[in-house]
């Protein structure tokens, strides 16, 4: 194994970004120059940071750079497509014609879905039973406004999800407090950390409102769960009382994901399942820059690094980019290289159920995925 030296910026390359990522320090080089005599990659994670951030040790080290790994890439698996047809309170009930009607516990509720290119299967006076609609900003994150058709509603709703209790929420940014899509991790990790016997430890980052995190630690996990909002660690705490896991062993770390991994590496802290959600671009708590296309291979070389010897996997997920699956499935195998194990990899999508929430439908993609298993 051995570290890339510090060195000029490599040329913009890499997935689909276009002009975004042209003149950003820390943009990666070209893979053929992976163990050629051009200047070695250099992602610098300090770049990632705000210059004026002195909080905690990151600015007083020298930045991190991408390990040029060696040994044979994992096996793989792909295309893995992770199907889920909702749980607990959740089920997708139609979608189409740009819109998705959803069921979270008592409210129907629907929301902008650019990828429901087809017509809706269910007629007009299902939809027109919704309890909130969300208008505005088409954009994954852009701003809009709910609509409370029927009549006006709180901010927040009781849901449950694979036993646990948490919050719905209605949000500025169209979201309402968990990505259900991400069920099919969930289980996945609920299982491992369930059939381990053995204490294991959960990095969970981009936590949001710690659904996954509550998960974890329902399982019997002890977890840290990252997230630069400090609004949305309170939420997760809130879940956490919601859940009755007021007494479970969670750390709520309210920082920069990159900044927190680089010193959990330097401290040596290890972590048995580490999932990380990063959204395409994200600022830290002190403005620090989170660029996907820029960032995460060096996320992923440092999560690596923070893998306990008998880890149990990696979990990227990412959302909203220009991307094939296929982009962070090979970014998942040469991070891996030397590693043992799988890298499977393919697209979460959700299942409509119909009104009843069992009546499969059309599959609506949700995200890309890629996990590192060590078998
Ligand atoms: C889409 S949410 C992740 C969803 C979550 N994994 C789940 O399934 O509930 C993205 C989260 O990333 C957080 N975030 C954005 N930039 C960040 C950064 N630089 N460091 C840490 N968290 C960041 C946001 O506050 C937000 O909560």
């Amino acid at each position: 194994m051995q570290k890339a030296s510090a060195g000029k910026a490599g040329k913009p390359g890499g997935p689909k970004g276009g002009a975004r990522n042209a003149e950003k320090a820390g943009s990666f080089k070209p893979r053929n120059d992976r163990h050629g005599d051009a200047a070695p990659r250099s992602v610098r994670a300090a770049e990632a940071a705000s210059p004026a951030d002195t909080k905690g040790d990151a600015a007083a080290e020298p930045a991190r750079t991408l390990t040029i790994r060696s040994g044979e890439r994992p096996a793989e698996r792909v295309p893995v497509i992770l199907e889920s047809h909702g749980a607990g309170d959740f089920h997708l009930i139609d979608s189409g014609e740009g819109l998705k009607l959803e069921q979270y516990g008592p409210y129907r509720i629907v929301r902008p879905e650019a990828q429901a290119l087809w017509p809706r299967a269910l007629p007009a006076h299902v939809w027109e039973r919704a309890d909130a609609i969300f208008t505005g900003d088409t954009d994954e994150d852009g701003m809009g406004r709910w609509r409370f058709p029927r009549e006006a509603l709180g901010e927040t709703w009781p849901l449950s999800l694979l036993g646990i209790d948490f919050h719905g929420r209605f949000t500025a940014f169209r979201h309402v407090g968990v990505f259900p899509e991400q069920i099919a991790h969930w289980s996945w990790m609920k299982e491992r950390i369930e059939t381990a016997n053995r204490p294991l430890k959960v990095l969970n980052l981009f936590g949001y409102t710690g659904v996954a995190s509550l998960v974890a630690a329902a399982a019997g996990a002890e977890v840290t769960h990252v997230d630069a909002s400090k609004k949305a660690i309170g939420w997760a705490r809130e879940n956490q009382t919601l859940s009755r896991l007021d007494k479970a062993p969670i750390r709520w770390i309210c920082d920069d994901a990159m900044k927190f991994i680089q010193r959990e590496e330097r401290r040596g802290h290890r972590y048995d399942i580490i999932l990380t959600d990063p959204p395409k671009f994200g600022r830290g708590p002190n403005g620090e820059v989170w660029q996907l296309f820029d960032h995460l291979p060096l996320m992923l070389d440092i999560c690596r690094e923070l893998l306990a010897p008998k880890a149990l996997g990696l979990v990227l997920t990412a959302y909203s980019i220009r991307a094939s699956f296929y982009s962070i499935h090979e970014l998942m195998r040469e991070t891996m290289r030397g590693k043992g194990g799988t890298v499977e990899s393919g697209e979460l999508v959700i299942r409509e159920a119909g009104l009843d929430g069992k009546t499969p439908g059309r599959a609506l993609s949700t995200s890309l995925f890629s996990r590192w298993v060590p078998k």
